[in-house]
């Protein structure tokens, strides 16, 4: 194995958490229940897709200029929570495993749905920091389709079948299996047992390698 891609919100950095904040507080402006378990749903998926989940419990249609604009009501929000991110919310268990896995040789990618992604390696001080960086801005479609990983493995040069993904979500994972990667779960995607790897921590991926 050559190379390790990694997800993002939700993996190396606690960003789920923020994602699910800012969907609450849309999902009061609407008047929709929104649980934990809606949110689970949105790990992994394009915004649009998110927004659809949180859709399925309001009455009221909308149309797509409407969704867009209450996408983007979100996504406001979510940067606005982004903003006090900084460098102490990149864990030192998470840095120090990603620093000894390529001292092993490995090569390392991010691997996100996100179009977030550059701020947030910025706010964590990992900018520059990995050999490859694919996300929702180079991607058409979202997981669980494999396209973000495929293209990740592409910009390392290294083939799918020699990289493994790290996921916090089922669709990371799905989207994994589908693109022939080594797939490695953390976080809500152990549940699923889908994974060839179930971790319950970051620095257990030393144990594997
Ligand atoms: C993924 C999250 O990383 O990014 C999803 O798991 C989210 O929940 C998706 O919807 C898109 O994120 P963004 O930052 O482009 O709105
Ligand atoms: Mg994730």
């Amino acid at each position: 194995m050559k190379g390790f891609i990694f997800d993002l919100d939700g993996v190396i950095c606690s960003t789920d958490e923020y994602h699910y904040e800012a969907w609450k507080v849309l999902a009061k402006k609407l008047g929709v229940s929104f649980s934990r378990m809606d949110n689970n749903r949105q790990r992994g998926v394009s915004r649009m897709e998110s927004l659809e989940v949180l859709l399925e419990k309001s009455e009221k249609l909308f149309t797509e200029d409407e969704k867009v604009t209450l996408a983007d009501y979100k996504n406001k929000i979510y940067q606005s929570l982004l903003n006090n991110m900084g460098e102490k919310d990149l864990s030192y268990e998470v840095k120090d495993t990603l620093d000894r896995l390529r001292e092993k040789g490995y090569k390392l990618a991010i691997g996100s749905s996100s179009r977030n992604a550059k701020i947030i390696l910025e706010k964590i001080g990992l900018d520059n920091y990995f050999d490859a960086v694919s996300d929702g801005n180079n991607i058409t479609k979202s997981k669980p389709d494999p396209e973000v990983f495929i293209k990740a493995a592409e910009y390392m040069n290294i083939p799918c079948e020699q990289c493994y993904v790290v996921e916090d979500a089922k669709s990371g994972v799905e989207a994994a299996i589908a693109g022939g990667f080594k797939t490695i779960a953390v976080g809500d995607a152990i549940k699923y047992k889908i994974a060839e790897y179930n971790l319950n921590s970051f620095q257990e991926l030393l144990k594997i390698v």
